[in-house]
């Protein structure tokens, strides 16, 4: 059998990305193009300016990762490209571009979800054994999925409010921190103690589902109550109390999950899986199941994600037609 690469295309964010991928776990090439210097200045994504930046360069990457991998358009065998959820205007500059490369080259083209492929990077660490459980934690999504085979994906839980990575970057703003916060957040909490006293919301219910919302608003009328009765708050202290909540609720609720679904693999991924705090307590709490998250380097938006994604699409020949549109509030459960 003669090799099979797959370029990939990931454009639902502020990430210019594309990848090749040989068979079903050689990760030849992941070019990404972060524009996040572009977004600082205005404390998050702009939609616009993200889809003008994805058009500046999104040839060029596409040009740098058949090259960094070694092949040419001709040794392809898919393009798969990130169709949902995301923003559409950014969706559909990754999405022109991959359409574009296929019906010249003569290739099909193979539709992802971009949560799919937060999840399947644990593909590069390890085969996945199914079926399994997975925490997905970013920027925009919290949710806990169920995997019963390769490409079956099923919600068990999620957010009823702000995303984890969302709580993180509002109340990073509020520190006047940079955008994106996470991970300042993450150091600033290991220097701090946890000694204000945030909400952990739901942890008692019997449910699977999050809200970061009340968690927000808290430390948002903390910070705000302080400054104006003049008092200076530790920022080290309020990362490591704000941390501290967050865990709490992301490690009872994954813990609950896996007393559901007895499975014998756990997934944390997406941006958030960046967290050392995090990566700490599931190494410390989670020792009766095997625990996968990607490397630092695919936790953030990367097309090499997508490409792990679309190797378990290809197997299934799940093709789109070119008139495959963005879908911006994309569900695991929908399926082109
Ligand atoms: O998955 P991702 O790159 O983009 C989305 O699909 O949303 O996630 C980005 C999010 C941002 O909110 C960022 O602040 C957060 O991941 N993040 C972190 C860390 N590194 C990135 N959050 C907590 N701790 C980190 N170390
Ligand atoms: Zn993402």
């Amino acid at each position: 059998m003669t090799d099979r690469y797959i370029l990939a295309i990931e454009s639902s964010c502020d990430e210019t990305s594309v990848a090749v991928l040989k068979n079903e776990d050689q990760l030849l090439s992941n070019i990404i193009a972060s524009q996040v210097e572009s977004h600082k200045r205005f404390g998050g994504v702009v939609p616009e300016v993200a889809s003008r930046h994805h058009v500046e360069v999104i040839t060029l990457c596409i040009q740098d990762a058949l090259q960094e991998a070694g092949i040419e358009a001709g040794d392809l065998r898919a393009v798969a490209v990130t169709y949902g959820p995301g923003l559409v205007g950014a969706l559909l500059v990754g999405m022109a571009a991959a359409k574009a490369f296929a019906w010249a080259n003569h290739l099909p083209l193979i539709p992802v979800n971009h949560m799919a492929g937060h999840l399947m990077a644990a593909q590069s660490v390890a085969k996945l054994d199914y079926p399994l459980v997975a925490l997905l934690v970013s920027g925009g999504h919290t949710e806990l999925v169920y995997v019963s085979e390769p490409g079956n994906y099923r919600i068990i839980g999620e957010t009823r409010d702000d995303a984890v990575g969302e709580a993180y970057d509002k109340v990073g703003r509020v520190m006047g921190l940079t955008y994106p916060a996470g991970k300042a957040i993450d150091e600033l909490a290991h220097q701090g103690r946890d000694i204000y006293d945030f909400p952990r919301a739901m942890i008692k219910e019997d449910n699977l589902e999050f809200s970061f919302s009340g968690l927000k608003s808290a430390f948002i009328n903390l910070h705000h109550n302080a400054q104006q009765k003049g008092e200076q708050l530790c920022l080290e202290d309020l990362c490591a109390s704000f941390q501290a909540a967050v865990l709490d609720i992301l490690m009872l609720k994954t813990k609950k999950a896996l007393k559901a679904y007895p499975v014998k693999t756990l997934v944390v991924a997406g941006g958030v899986a960046a967290n050392q705090g995090l990566r700490e307590r599931l190494k410390e709490e989670i020792t009766d199941r095997t625990v996968i998250i990607p490397p630092l380097r695919l936790c953030g938006d990367n097309a090499g994600m997508i490409a792990y994604a679309a190797a378990i699409e290809y197997e299934k020949n799940h093709f789109a037609a070119l008139d495959l549109n963005a879908k911006p509030s994309l569900a695991f459960e929908d399926i082109e």
